[in-house]
C-alpha cells in the first residue's frame, strides 16, 4: 500500500489564481503569487494544488475561455513564472494539475477566428456550425448554462455556431480527429512543462447528439431555477462516444508516468461513475460533487455515500469535493458549526479529498454589491452568479488582507480582519487548525487514505458514522449533524482513543462502550490494539 499512486493518497487543493495572491498590485492574483504562497500550502498538508485557468483569455468567463492553450495570460504573468512555480511546488513535494477547457476556445481564439471567416474554411469543421431552421431560427432549442440559447447567428456566413456556455464561448467539434490532435498536442506542452495532471472543464459536454435533436422539457424544473434547466440535458451532453475522448487524453498522459486525469462531470452517480470507462480507460477521476448536492443530514449523507461506494466499477478511485468556483461556500450552505462536519468527512472518506482554497478558513457567503458583480452569470440570471465564492484569500488583518496592495477585484468577505490565516493558524480551535490536523492524520494513517471503508449499520438520529482500516488499524469516525448532544454506542470489549474532534481539547481521551457527543461534534477514534 506505501507505493499507491500519489494522487490516490494526496489531497487536492483548489487555488482560483485571481483570488490567490496578488504580487503586482493589480487588484488580481497572479502565478508569481501563488509561488510565494507554497509554504502556507506545504505547512497545511496538502499535496497536489490544482489551479484554475492562467492561460491568454479576453477573461469573458474569467478564463474559461482560452484564447491560446500553450501560454500564460499577461495578467497572471509568463512562462517563466509557471515554470518557477511548478519548479519550487515540487521542491516542497506539491504536484501542479492545471485546468484544461477543451470543450470550448475563446470567440478571439485564432482557430475560431479562422472557422468563423468562410464556409469553406479549413478550420470551418473545427467548430460547430448548423444552419437555421426553416423559420430561420436556431437549428434546435439547446439552451446555453448561462441562460439564453445556445446558438448564435454569425452574419458574414449566416450559420448558427453552438455555444454550451458564453457566446464568447464557441464549442469545439470533439468529432474531428484534427481538433483531437491539436488539444493533444497542448496537453503534451504542459505535460514536458512538468504538470502533473489536468482537470478536464465540463469533460461530459465534450460530445454531442450527432443529430443535434431537441432536448426534452423537464417537468421537475421549478420556477426559479437556471434556465437550462428547463431541458434535460440528454442530447447536448453525455453521449457514449465521449468515453473514447477522454481515453484519447488518457493516453496522451500515459508515457508520462504517474500523471492524473480528473474529469469535471456533473452528472447522477449511475451516470458519474461511467466515465471511469471501460477497463478503467478514461478519467482517474470523475469529479464526484455529491456532497456539495445532497441535503445536508446524516441519513442523505450516509446513503449517498453507500450508494457512490456500490456503484464504483471494480478498481475505480473514489474522490470526494467539497467546494469550488462555481458553488456557494459550504460554510455557507451549512453553517460554521457543520463546516467543522464536512471537513471531516471530507478528509476521512475513502476517496482522494479536494479541498478549495479558502473553506479551510471556514469561507462563508460574501454579498456582493451591484456595482462589483464581475460574473457574467449574475448579469444574465440574476440570484445564479459565482462571485460569493470567489472573493480573495485573507492572509492577515491588514488592508486588503494581505492579498493585495491595491483594492481587489472582488471586495473581500467584511470578516477578513478575524478569520485569516495569520489570526486562525496557532488558535488551537480554530477550523484552519482542524483541517491542518486533519490533513496530517491522514498522512499518518494508511487507514483514512488508503484503507477500507465500512458504514456503522447501527443508525442513531442525526448520526453518521464509517470504519476506515488498513491491516491492524481500525478508525472509526461519528459525526453529529445535529444541533443536540448524542450518545454513540462503541463496539463492545474495544478501548478507543480520540485522535481528533471538531471541538478542541478532547484529544487523546479514551472511551470505551460509548461516545458522547456534544452537538454538531465529530470525532475521530483510533481502536486500541490498532
Ligand atoms: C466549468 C467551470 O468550472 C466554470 O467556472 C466555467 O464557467 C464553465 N465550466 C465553462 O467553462
Amino acid at each position: 500500500m506505501a507505493e499507491t499512486v500519489w494522487w490516490k493518497r494526496g489531497t487536492v487543493y483548489q487555488v482560483y489564481p485571481r483570488s490567490f495572491q496578488d504580487t503586482n498590485g493589480d487588484g488580481v492574483g497572479d502565478l508569481k503569487g501563488i509561488t510565494q504562497r507554497l509554504d502556507y500550502l506545504a505547512w497545511l498538508g496538502v499535496d497536489a494544488l490544482w489551479i484554475s485557468p492562467f492561460y491568454p483569455s479576453p477573461m469573458a468567463d474569467f478564463g474559461y475561455d482560452v484564447a491560446d492553450y500553450c501560454g500564460v495570460d499577461p495578467l497572471f504573468g509568463t512562462l517563466a513564472d509557471f515554470d518557477e512555480l511548478v519548479a519550487e511546488a515540487h521542491r516542497r513535494r506539491l504536484k501542479v494539475i492545471l485546468d484544461f477547457v477543451p470543450n470550448h476556445s475563446s470567440i478571439a481564439h485564432p482557430w475560431f477566428e479562422e472557422s468563423r471567416a468562410s464556409r469553406e474554411n479549413p478550420k470551418r469543421d473545427w467548430y460547430i456550425w448548423r444552419d437555421p431552421a426553416p423559420d430561420g431560427g436556431p437549428p434546435n432549442n439547446w439552451i446555453s448554462n448561462f441562460g439564453g440559447l445556445a446558438w448564435t447567428r454569425d452574419e458574414a456566413t449566416g450559420q448558427y455556431y453552438y455555444h454550451a456556455f458564453l457566446r464568447e464561448q464557441p464549442d469545439l467539434n470533439w468529432r474531428n480527429p484534427a481538433v483531437r490532435e491539436a488539444m493533444h498536442e497542448a496537453l503534451r506542452f504542459w505535460l514536458e512543462r512538468g504538470v502533473d495532471g489536468f482537470r478536464v472543464d465540463v469533460i461530459w459536454h465534450l460530445i454531442k447528439d450527432e443529430g443535434f435533436r431537441d432536448n426534452p422539457e423537464n417537468p421537475a424544473c421549478l420556477p426559479g431555477e437556471p434556465e437550462i434547466n428547463r431541458f434535460v440535458q440528454v442530447h447536448s451532453a453525455d453521449q457514449p462516444e465521449v468515453l473514447d475522448v477522454i481515453a484519447g487524453m488518457r493516453r496522451v498522459l500515459a508515457p508520462y508516468g504517474e500523471r492524473v486525469l480528473i474529469g469535471e462531470i456533473y452528472l447522477p452517480i449511475d451516470r458519474l461513475v461511467t466515465y471511469y470507462g471501460p477497463d478503467l480507460s478514461a478519467a482517474d477521476l470523475p469529479f464526484n460533487f455529491q456532497l456539495l448536492q445532497t441535503p445536508w443530514q446524516a441519513d442523505a449523507i450516509a446513503a449517498v455515500v453507500e450508494a457512490y461506494e456500490a456503484a464504483l466499477p471494480p478498481g475505480g478511485w473514489p474522490n470526494w469535493v467539497l467546494g469550488n468556483h462555481d458553488r456557494p461556500r459550504i460554510a455557507a450552505r451549512v453553517g460554521e458549526a457543520q463546516a467543522r462536519i464536512a471537513a471531516i468527512l471530507l478528509l476521512t472518506l475513502r476517496g482522494t479529498p479536494t479541498l478549495y482554497y479558502g473553506d479551510e478558513l471556514g469561507f462563508g457567503h460574501v454579498a456582493i454589491p451591484a456595482d462589483r458583480v464581475q460574473d457574467p452569470w449574475e448579469h444574465n440570471e440574476p440570484g445564479h452568479g459565482r462571485d460569493p465564492e470567489r472573493t480573495p484569500m485573507q492572509w492577515d488583518g491588514s488592508p486588503n488582507a494581505g492579498f493585495s496592495e491595491a483594492e481587489p477585484w472582488l471586495p473581500l468577505s467584511p470578516d477578513a480582519v478575524s478569520r485569516n490565516v495569520e489570526a486562525l493558524c496557532d488558535d488551537p480551535g480554530s477550523i484552519l487548525t482542524l483541517y491542518r490536523h486533519l490533513l496530517h492524520l491522514r498522512r499518518e494513517q494508511d487507514a483514512l487514505s488508503v484503507g477500507s471503508f465500512r458504514l456503522v449499520e447501527d443508525r442513531i438520529e442525526d448520526v453518521f458514522a464509517y470504519e476506515r482500516a488498513a491491516g491492524e488499524v481500525t478508525i472509526r469516525v461519528v459525526l453529529n449533524f445535529g444541533a443536540e448532544e448524542r450518545a454513540v454506542p462503541l463496539p463492545e470489549g474495544r478501548r478507543w482513543t480520540i485522535l481528533l474532534s471538531t471541538h478542541a481539547g478532547r484529544a487523546r481521551t479514551k472511551l470505551s462502550r460509548q461516545a458522547e457527543l456534544a452537538a454538531n461534534e465529530g470525532l475521530v477514534l483510533l481502536a486500541e490494539g490498532s
